[in-house]
């Protein structure tokens, strides 16, 4: 699969699968069982891909209709987003991670739906690991003015100024990420719409190696 060149193409998973299965079916070779396995979980690993980005795609769709009735409820964002963060480092893959995680009141009340809310904000976090190399400092804050403003910030490589509109377009993937994260490009246009289905919006800034910051003002 193409990575960081542009659009995610689901079509060229599509295509390796056909390719292994037309392989393994063929009479004329005569595979080891071990090569078996190993196109197998080639297959599966491709195939889980391409499961993942329809789901978001359907998702997404969904989203932009407004077939999607929010389920507001009053929630402390601060305890939240908190708990989000933490969630992320509870993932194996990160582990090793570390984000700060700072905060100007101890509660801020909004009304939230709290599934899609953590959704767009996972997303916006989990970049901020997986688009930068292992010792990017991450420091997710929330403070309360007139507005509540989330602020996702890392020193990481930063994303090129052509680059930045269209990172928010479905399946647009950066010409920054490497090959260890295999996304749908849909993360950032799921986010912004959820954000926006809430009566917010999202800033991005960033900067050729000195990072990014995303803020979510709502
Ligand atoms: N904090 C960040 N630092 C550097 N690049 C980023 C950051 N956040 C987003 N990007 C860039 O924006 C692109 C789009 O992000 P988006 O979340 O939509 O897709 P993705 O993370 O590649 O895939 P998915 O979210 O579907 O798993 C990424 O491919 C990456 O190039
Ligand atoms: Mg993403």
């Amino acid at each position: 699969m193409p990575q960081g060149n542009g659009y995610a193409r689901p079509a060229y998973s599509l295509r390796a699968i056909q390719g292994y299965a037309e392989m393994i079916k063929n009479p004329d070779y005569d595979f080891a069982m071990e090569e078996i396995r190993e196109y197998a979980g080639i297959i599966e690993t491709k195939s889980l891909y391409i499961k993942e980005v329809i789901e978001d795609l359907h998702f997404a769709t969904r989203l932009k209709n407004k077939e999607f009735t929010l389920q507001k409820k009053t929630r402390n964002v601060v305890v939240l987003l908190r708990d989000i963060v933490i969630q992320i480092l509870n993932d194996p893959t990160h582990e090793s991670r570390e984000i700060q995680f700072e905060a100007n009141e101890e509660s801020i009340y909004l009304e939230i739906d709290e599934l899609l809310f953590r959704r767009a904000l996972h997303n916006l976090i989990e970049n901020a690991i997986v688009h930068n190399h292992s010792h990017v400092q991450i420091t997710v804050s929330i403070e309360k003015k007139e507005r509540t403003h989330l602020f996702i910030q890392d020193n990481g490589k930063g994303i090129r100024k052509e680059e930045l509109d269209r990172i928010f377009d479905r399946y647009y993937r950066g010409t920054n990420t490497g090959a260890a994260h295999k996304g749908s490009g849909l993360g950032m246009a799921i986010a912004r719409d959820i954000i926006k289905a809430h009566g917010g919006e999202i800033v991005i800034s960033s900067e050729i190696g000195l990072g990014t910051t995303i803020e979510v003002r709502l």
